[in-house]
């Protein structure tokens, strides 16, 4: 990836998502985590205080080393397993029907080929298995997405290909996924062209 985005993107992602209006969020996405998790674009694990005691293990997805390597202080704060068992959510090394739930937490804007990943994610989730997710993405009002569109190139240099204008259900759907829980607001604190979330929970049948 280069200098930058082996180096410093990581540093930036690792900052601006520990920043505190994000944690209860997790809080939330990460409730309904139990047994054999996968979590996709694991970061610096920002989510690891946040598995509750249900979770079994987690296998954690990640390109980025430093990223990892950042994660060290709450890998071992926890009690839960949790090991790199993947490098890439576009090519999962895990045998079909093999996880209970898969999380994504502000994932999605950046895999680059996010179908491709929605389809290893549901591979690898058990007939009936969840998605939690909580993720950035197209805004609901038509000024704001303007803006999204003006910005998107800028954002995707900056944040190592983060996309601002992805629409998070929609792809989940063409994915064959069924979303049995969604809130949809703008994140307190944060400018609206990054801040249009959708939390919720997509079944995978
Ligand atoms: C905005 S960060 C979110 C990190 C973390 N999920 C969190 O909530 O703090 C996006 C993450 O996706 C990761 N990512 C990028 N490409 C990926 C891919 N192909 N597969 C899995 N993760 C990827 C990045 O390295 C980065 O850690």
């Amino acid at each position: 990836m280069g200098l930058y985005g082996d180096h410093v993107v990581p540093r930036i992602v690792n900052v601006a998502c520990g920043l505190k209006p994000s944690k209860p969020l997790r809080q939330r996405v990460c409730e309904g985590l139990e047994g054999e998790v996968v979590e996709i674009g694991f970061g610096s694990g920002h989510n690891v205080p946040f598995y509750p005691d249900g979770v079994k293990r987690v296998s954690a997805v990640e390109p980025a080393d430093l990223g990892w390597k950042l994660a060290a202080k709450r890998l071992r704060e926890t009690s839960v397993p949790v090991e790199r068992a993947g490098l890439d959510g576009q090519s999962l090394p895990f045998p079909d029907d093999s996880y209970d739930v898969a999380l994504s937490t502000w994932t999605l804007c950046t895999i680059p080929d996010v179908a491709r990943a929605l389809s290893e994610v549901r591979r690898v989730l058990k007939p009936g298995g969840t998605l939690r997710f909580v993720e950035h993405g197209l805004a609901p009002d038509e000024g704001v997405r303007r803006w999204q569109h003006r910005l998107e190139p800028m954002q995707k240099r900056v944040f190592g290909g983060c996309h601002l204008t992805r629409p998070v259900v929609g792809m989940l759907e063409s994915a064959g996924f069924t979303i049995t829980e969604l809130d949809e607001f703008y994140e307190e604190g944060a400018p609206k062209v990054m801040g249009a979330n959708s939390l919720g929970v997509a079944v995978s049948n």
